[in-house]
């Protein structure tokens, strides 16, 4: 099994390389003024082992299959479509740029394969999972970001790939994505190694907010003293990779300096544009935020809390019940 396990890592690496290599010739010309468009740049290009995968159906199965890789392997390793009701297996990724994830390891497990047109569906296709990718478990660039979160203390959290790209190319070294989705338990854990408190910057659309608003709900049974989490809600730009390349990587340091802490950004998501001038509705709120709040196993960030939320209720309510209650 062990034995098995390796031999994906370099049916995976084999895959990296080959599709480098078509970023880089003749075929991948396309492929590259995609890129340059987007203004990633080479060396970017070059570190994030980008490639391209062209529209062939067979052309990674056969550079596999002339390196002696199986093709069961090529299936297990997540690369090819395959199924009962799919006689001769194919490629899974084409015509798309190809980013490949790391483990925490730096090695390859998974691709995100992004469509070069603007109307294909899926935007990005990922690897399936394998024994070797578990996508819940991943943080895309958390090995490129060790280091320099060690040494700056801290870490941006951001929603896509080209996010982490875009915001490392401008020199904040210190960042991973999450891929698109809500943390997972694993996610926050691996963050919290990066930093005692990383800040989350999604996209400002509503996915990105329902997404952060999520990993919020995640984060606070697991909140221990000294680890916690800031969050950074962008206005007018869609997320950090648009911020960048309109305004420039001065204007996303703002924006990251303007972060949230966790507490505020549960608190106004629970008290923003609610009606709580009858006590019915009061008791409602209170409710609910406790409920939210009960969930913090830690007992001192669980005291705390629940003291934050007694106070700032008081406050809240002490304003509207001096106000008429029609
Ligand atoms: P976004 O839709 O915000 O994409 O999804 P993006 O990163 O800004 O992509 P560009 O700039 O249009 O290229 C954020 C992340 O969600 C995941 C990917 O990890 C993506 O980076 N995602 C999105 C998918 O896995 N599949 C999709 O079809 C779309
Ligand atoms: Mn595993
Ligand atoms: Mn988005
Ligand atoms: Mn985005
Ligand atoms: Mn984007």
């Amino acid at each position: 099994r062990e034995q098995r396990q390796k031999s994906l890592f370099e049916v995976m690496e084999l895959a990296t390389k080959f599709f480098e290599q078509n970023l880089a010739s003749r075929i991948g010309a396309q492929a590259r003024g995609y890129l340059s468009d987007r203004a990633i740049i080479s060396s970017s290009t070059v570190e994030f082992r980008i490639g391209y995968a062209t529209a062939d159906r067979f052309a990674l199965k056969e550079y596999l299959g002339s390196q002696g890789v199986p093709v069961a392997d090529m299936i297990e390793a997540g690369l090819l479509v395959a199924g009962d009701d799919i006689p001769v297996p194919y490629d899974r990724f084409r015509d798309r740029i190809i980013i490949p994830i790391h483990d925490q390891r730096g090695r390859v497990v998974g691709f995100g394969g992004r469509a070069l047109k603007k109307d294909v569906q899926p935007k990005y296709l990922n690897s399936p999972e394998t024994s070797i990718f578990h996508k819940g478990s991943i943080v895309f660039n958390f090995h490129r970001a060790r280091q320099p979160a060690h040494e700056a203390n801290s870490v941006v959290a951001v929603e896509g790939y080209m996010d982490a790209i875009a915001v490392y190319q401008a020199g904040i070294k210190a960042v991973v994505a999450t891929m698109g989705t809500a943390f997972t338990e694993e996610q926050i854990a691996t963050l919290w190694r990066l930093s005692p408190e990383p800040v989350v910057c999604f996209d400002s659309d509503r996915a990105g907010v329902a997404a952060a608003y999520r990993s919020v709900d995640r984060i606070l049974p697991l909140l221990r003293v000294g680890k916690t989490f800031r969050f950074v809600f962008m206005d007018e730009q869609k997320d950090p990779d648009d911020l960048i390349r309109e305004k420039g990587v001065e204007a996303f340091r703002s924006v990251l300096s303007g972060s949230l802490p966790l507490w505020d950004v549960l608190w106004q998501r629970e008290t923003d544009g609610q009606d709580v001038r009858t006590p019915d509705k009061q008791a409602a709120l209170e409710q609910k935020l406790y409920t939210l709040v009960r969930t913090i196993q830690d007992p001192a960030v669980n005291t705390a809390f629940f003291r934050t939320s007694r106070t700032q209720l008081a406050n809240l309510f002490w304003q509207v019940n001096r106000g008429p209650t029609r």
